[in-house]
């Protein structure tokens, strides 16, 4: 498949940003993703001059994102893309079977696929991210979900930080939550804050004769809920407090981070409300701005201490950026912050921006003449990803009916009870990511996506390709690398659960032809549990990075970030967004994301004028 390396023509350099408003500031926040984005705008509402740095432009008014409905849309567009071109494995070979992977033609096409013509320079799996204010939260699916308690509690144990206890995390859900969806008066949720929070109709499980309907009751009957009562359990409130909920097989409600009418909610939408009051609120926001590294005073005693950013002014400057036009460089300007700097460029960027500034390992640094402020072996470290496959496959019909969404727990004998399948299921096509995805197998196409929520292997790093800022990190997720037959093995099983919901269906729909993971019409008997673990070893994708500049304990030598979100070793030095945390936070990461820069915010307004 071929598809144009440029949507656009080359979009002119965008124009550098505005002049500040203001020329000092007390903290200098750099990416307005979830993590960093809120953040921003909390320590401004609290009163202190904040600047926050964007690469990316403001697209807050094109349809393109502020529908919700045109996501995959909004993933493709070169106004925001940025790409990273990552590994899955050390093993070329395995990388070679990616059936996504990813060829520059050198005629100004991507080849996507197995046979790329010859001559094509070979990318790697594309990992889409959003170089844009508000950041990934932009161009996602929007799915919220909350952590696991574990996920929480983990950070509690490694620390003794009891702040971080799960029960004491929904208040961070409601400082944020503006819920759309429930009547009022739910004391779990709030009404009035920033993030819009939706779902979509469910009244077609109603309908007792779509084929929907029928592999929703059979979904039922093979996880142990009560088949009579899907249409009720369809509404279930994913977003809820449940006694043991991390126990709970059940089927949700789809929350998505929109308001009812579709329209996308996000940090973007927090920063324009708070830019709008200039008088109250003392945000200043720079865009088509690249953060090229933190700047120390290392003069003043043993600690070092951040002191400000360095910034390159030009839109397109990163090389991630399909619209960079090489060898252009933007005038580098040097940026003062009187209290703190905080990184938030999210879990890519904020290691890289990390080791640029002299933080991380010695001997990678060395490598590439980067004056070392402090040896800190964890960053770029520790790379996690929830895994993803699909069963994908074609009715003899279309599958009428809706989304199922769907959290279960595979493997009876296991020792733990805890949920670690989060699938959705419908007329739609998901296999990952690639130039132009997904592919559009026609209207009889039905998926059941699943995100595997605790993987069990994190052994994923993002290092160094060169001391150059515009240049984009070498990532590799070492997927499966630890116990990764055991979550194969749960994939697996997985799969073949929701495949024989599938067989519910009845006709007209049967017989499903699979496309995978077990290709044929006779319902999986084609193929063997180790030929699935093959295909989702080889085709699992993913795209909730995490953890590279994670909280841990104080003798984990592994550990960046303190249970404040301190980078240790420094002072005056933050990072806050999906790189912070130590493990995937449950299934989905952008809500846990916006959780924590509200906690962050709360952290450091609490050490204002301590510094
Ligand atoms: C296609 C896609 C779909 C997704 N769908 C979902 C979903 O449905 N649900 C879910 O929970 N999660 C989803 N995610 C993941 C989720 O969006 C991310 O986990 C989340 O956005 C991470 O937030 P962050 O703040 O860590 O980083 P990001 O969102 O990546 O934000 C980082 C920001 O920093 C900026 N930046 C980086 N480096 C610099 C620099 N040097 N100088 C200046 N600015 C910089 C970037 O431009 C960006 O705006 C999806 C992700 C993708 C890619
Ligand atoms: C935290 O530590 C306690 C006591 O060692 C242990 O029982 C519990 O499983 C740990 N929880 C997590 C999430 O690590
Ligand atoms: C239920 O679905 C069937 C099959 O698509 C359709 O013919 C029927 O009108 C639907 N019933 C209701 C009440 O919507
Ligand atoms: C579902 O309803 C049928 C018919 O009313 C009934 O026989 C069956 O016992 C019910 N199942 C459960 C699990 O309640
Ligand atoms: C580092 O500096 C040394 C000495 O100046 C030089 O020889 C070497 O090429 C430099 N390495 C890199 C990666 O720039
Ligand atoms: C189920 O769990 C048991 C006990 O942990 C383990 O030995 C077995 O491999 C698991 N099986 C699958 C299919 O995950
Ligand atoms: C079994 O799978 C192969 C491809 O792997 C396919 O060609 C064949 O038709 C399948 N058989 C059946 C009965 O579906």
């Amino acid at each position: 498949m071929r598809c144009r390396l440029l949507l656009s023509a080359l979009a002119a350099i965008a124009t550098a940003a505005d002049p500040p408003v203001a020329t000092s500031y007390d903290y200098i926040v750099v990416g307005s993703g979830p993590g960093g984005g809120p953040l921003a705008c909390d320590l401004a509402r609290a009163g202190y001059p904040t600047l926050l740095i964007e690469a990316g432009t403001d697209q807050g008014d094109n349809p393109t994102y502020a529908d919700m409905a045109n996501f995959n849309e909004a993933a493709n567009d070169d106004a925001t893309r940025w790409d990273f071109w990552v590994k899955h494995s050390d093993d070329p070979a395995r990388e070679l079977k990616f059936e996504h992977m990813t060829w520059d033609s050198g005629d100004g096409t991507f080849y996507v696929g197995l046979d790329p013509p010859a001559g094509a320079k070979q990318l790697g799996i594309q990992y889409p991210r959003a170089g844009v204010l508000g950041g990934c939260a932009m161009h996602n699916g929007g799915v919220c979900s909350l952590p696991q308690d574990d996920d929480w509690n983990i950070i509690v144990n490694k620390t003794g930080d009891a702040s971080w206890e799960a029960s004491k995390m929904r208040k961070y859900l409601k400082k944020i939550e503006k819920n759309d969806y429930l009547a009022a008066g739910n004391a779990d949720h709030r009404y009035t804050g920033w993030l819009s929070t939706s779902t979509s109709d469910a009244t077609w499980a109603k309908n007792e004769s779509l084929p929907m309907t029928k592999i929703l009751k059979e979904m039922a009957r093979l996880t142990g809920q009560n088949p009579n009562d899907t249409a009720n359990l369809v509404n279930r409130d994913i977003l809820g407090a449940y006694t043991n909920k991390d126990e709970l097989t059940s089927f949700f409600s789809m929350v998505q981070h929109a308001d009812k009418s579709g329209k996308r909610s996000s940090p973007n939408n927090y920063i324009r409300a708070t830019l709008a009051d200039p008088a109250k609120y003392p945000l200043t926001v720079m865009l088509n701005t690249l953060a090229t590294r933190v700047l120390f005073n290392t003069a003043s005693g043993s600690t070092p201490v951040a002191t400000g950013v360095e910034i390159m002014q030009g839109g397109s400057m990163y090389k991630a950026d399909p619209k960079h036009v090489p060898g252009s460089k933007g005038p580098l300007v040097q940026l003062a912050a009187k209290r703190e700097v905080i990184v938030s460029g999210g879990t890519f960027n904020s290691p890289q921006i990390l080791k640029l500034s002299g933080l991380g390992p010695t001997a990678e640094l060395k490598g590439f003449n980067i004056t070392v402020i402090k040896d800190l072996p964890g960053v770029g470290e520790q790379l996690a990803d929830n895994y993803e496959g699909s069963v994908l496959g074609l009715g003899q019909v279309p599958v009428d009916g809706g989304l199922i969404t769907m959290m279960f727990r595979t493997n009876a004998t296991a020792p733990t009870k805890k949920r670690n399948i989060f699938t959705w299921c419908g007329a739609f096509s998901f296999e990952g990511f690639w130039p132009g995805f997904p592919t559009y197998y026609g209207p009889n196409q039905y998926t059941c996506a699943m995100v595997h929520m605790s993987p069990k292997s994190q052994a994923g790093s993002v290092r160094l390709r060169s001391a150059d800022p515009q240049d984009v990190p070498d990532i590799n997720f070492n997927f499966f690398l630890n116990n990764g037959d055991r979550d194969l093995a749960e994939m697996v099983e997985a799969g073949e659960l929701l495949r024989k919901a599938w067989q519910a269906a009845g006709a007209p729909v049967l017989p499903f032809k699979e496309l995978h993971p077990c290709p044929g019409t006779n319902a999986g008997a084609n193929c063997t549990d180790a030929s699935q673990a093959e295909h989702y070893k080889l085709q699992a994708y993913s795209h909730h990075a995490s953890s590279t500049c994670a909280i841990g304990a104080d003798d984990d030598p592994m550990a960046v970030l303190d249970s404040k979100f301190r980078v240790r070793g420094v002072k005056g030095l933050r990072v806050v967004d999906a790189s912070s945390f130590p493990v995937v936070p449950g299934a989905f990461p952008v809500l846990p994301t916006m959780m924590i820069s509200a906690k962050a915010a709360e952290d450091i307004l609490a050490d204002a004028g301590t510094r």
